[in-house]
């Protein structure tokens, strides 16, 4: 229902369509009015590349104990593990759904559950259900098509959420039940008519994805630019365990390659981590060798490449036959043909990459924040099933699990009373003069960031980064205030937040666990503590 030219009134408004915003609004569809914003197009965010899979106790070698006792391990005692038994135990019905509505996982008639588990580094079993090496891109396929046809979600492409609009803002700080503030809907910039609506909703749910392009080498799609982390920051949220940033031990090593993962399920099948001499050489770094957690096995790529001077290392899996590599990774083998790589024949180069953002905004069991009417969910957010280091394919799952919950938990409440937003005020800005300011500070943040808060820290490191997060916002700041919003510059406005969550976050650790390594402090501490920020403190 439309108020005004410019003002845009839901229920519910869903900020990123990936497949956390996607569960939430087909579980909200006929029970409400669903906005549903997205920065791209409806398929862009990191769910589409989603090649693995999604881990669930589904066959009967597994079960929920070993699970959750695998995402412990890997979290290395940093994951809450009410979170994590939740997540868990409601893992099969949310695969069962995702089959209800039509993804077509690769099935195997010969297993117990008739379809394929895949293995990937830390599950002790085979538990991965996966559709190839392109689950992402089944799942998103399904579910876009749904939510773009149903009468009650209405899809807005190439809308940039900018900020929230808070009670906060609107100077009626008090009007809230936990203190902090409510929510009452979003500023967005409409790109392609340059213009910024105010969408005013009784829930608002920030689904935006990661923060990978905080790092110069990632796997993550361009949207990855941590924007839900920043504005719930910004709006008062408490953020969380920032310090810890998955780097995928294995991204495609090759000057014309974009971020493209070698999925862990290559490893998973038997793929072999090589020097360019042919020597394994995971087994000198842990005794499960290629199948440890991510984060010992990305370290110790780190480590081998910087020893001997190496631009990557190598991932074999040329001894499987022709056959099984093309039935099982169709999307990798060709992608890497494109290269002039058969991994039929050679070995794949590869390095590390920002992957995945472990931190992120608190919420509860209901993916609630801190302020009342506005949820978190997904890479965003932090529910505590990560810890100090993911467990491979727990994150789509923690997206159906928390899509669910958060739809359950909006519809259990009496929407409040409607309020009057004001527009965006741009009375007082200009075109920007200068657009090679935005491109060389993105630059150089994401250099910075790679070279100073990467796989190894040091308190040096993380001292410079700082001071030049420091200098980059206050040029960002003024920018900001200036001139009239474009999305790159919202997205590098997100990002020197981010990153600045992400430093501050790491110099406050003094120990070493999990993703988070400093040369300084290498020994693990006896009491494992979430790093927890909040704004003013
Ligand atoms: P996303 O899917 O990233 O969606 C975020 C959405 O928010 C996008 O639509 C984006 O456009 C939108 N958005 C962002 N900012 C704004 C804004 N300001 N305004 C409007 N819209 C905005 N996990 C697994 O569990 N299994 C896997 O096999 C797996 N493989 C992966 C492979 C790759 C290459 C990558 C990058 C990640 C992989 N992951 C995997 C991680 C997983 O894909 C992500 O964590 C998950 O998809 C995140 O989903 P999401 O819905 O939270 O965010
Ligand atoms: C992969 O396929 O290696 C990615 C899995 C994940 O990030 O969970």
């Amino acid at each position: 229902m439309q108020t005004q030219l410019d003002q845009l009134r839901f229920d519910t408004l869903i900020i990123g369509s990936g497949l956390a915003g996607l569960t939430l609004a087909l579980h909200l569809a006929r029970s409400g009015k669903v906005g549903l914003i997205t920065k791209g197009a409806l398929l862009d965010g990191a769910s589409g590349w989603a090649q693995g899979g999604i881990a669930a106790a589904l066959s009967e070698e597994d079960s929920p104990a070993a699970h959750i006792r695998d995402t412990l391990i890997a979290g290395a005692g940093l994951c809450d593990e009410a979170a994590t038994r939740y997540v868990v135990e409601n893992g099969p019905q949310a695969i069962q759904w995702l089959i209800e509505e039509g993804v077509p996982f690769t099935r195997d008639q010969g297993s117990g559950t008739g379809y394929h588990l895949t293995r990937e580094g830390g599950h002790s079993v085979r538990r991965v259900i996966h559709a190839a090496d392109a689950t992402g891109q089944a799942v998103q396929a399904t579910l876009s098509e749904k939510a773009r046809t149903h009468p009650d979600i209405t899809v807005f492409e190439h809308h940039v959420a900018i900020d929230l609009v808070t009670s906060m803002k609107l100077g009626r700080a008090g009007a809230s039940h936990s203190g902090a503030g409510r929510c009452h809907g979003a500023y967005v910039l409409d790109k392609a008519a340059g213009k910024v609506r105010t969408i005013a909703a009784h829930s608002t749910v920030l689904a935006t994805g990661g923060a990978g392009k905080v790092y110069l080498y990632t796997t993550n799609p361009d949207t990855a630019t941590g924007d839900g982390i920043a504005m719930g920051w910004r709006a008062g949220c408490r953020i969380a365990n920032m310090e810890f940033i998955q780097f995928h031990p294995t991204c495609l090593y090759h000057p014309h390659a974009k971020s493209f993962l070698i999925s862990e399920a290559v490893r998973g099948e038997g793929g072999l981590l090589k020097l360019p001499d042919g020597s394994r050489f995971m087994l000198w770094h842990d005794e499960r060798a290629e199948l440890a957690p991510r984060d010992i096995v990305a370290r110790a790529i780190d480590f081998e490449m910087k020893k001997r001077g190496l631009d990557c290392v190598y991932l074999d899996i040329s001894h499987k036959s022709a056959h099984f590599l093309r039935e099982h990774f169709p999307n990798i083998y060709s992608r890497c043909l494109e290269f002039g790589i058969d991994i039929t024949r050679q070995p794949i180069p590869v390095v590390p990459a920002a992957h995945y953002t472990c931190g992120g905004i608190m919420t509860d069991r209901n993916g609630k924040t801190d302020l009342d009417n506005l949820y978190a969910i997904g890479e965003t957010a932090h529910t505590g099933l990560h810890g100090a280091n993911r467990l491979a394919s727990n994150s789509l799952l923690e997206c159906l699990v928390f899509g669910q919950a958060a739809a359950r938990d909006i519809l259990s409440r009496t929407p409040p009373p409607a309020v009057e937003l004001p527009q965006w005020d741009e009375s007082r800005v200009t075109n920007a003069d200068e657009e090679i300011v935005i491109s060389h500070n993105w630059d150089e943040l994401r250099r910075f960031m790679w070279s100073y808060v990467g796989i190894v820290r040091t308190t040096k490191r993380l001292q410079r980064a700082r001071h030049r997060i420091n200098l980059l916002r206050e040029e960002i700041n003024e920018y900001y205030a200036n001139f009239r919003v474009t999305s790159d510059l919202l997205e590098l406005r997100n990002l020197v937040d981010t990153a600045d969550l992400i430093v501050r976050s790491a110099m406050m650790r003094h120990e070493s666990r999990g993703l988070h390594y400093s040369r300084d402090y290498p020994e693990l501490l006896p009491e494992a503590r979430n790093t927890v920020l909040r704004r003013g403190d």
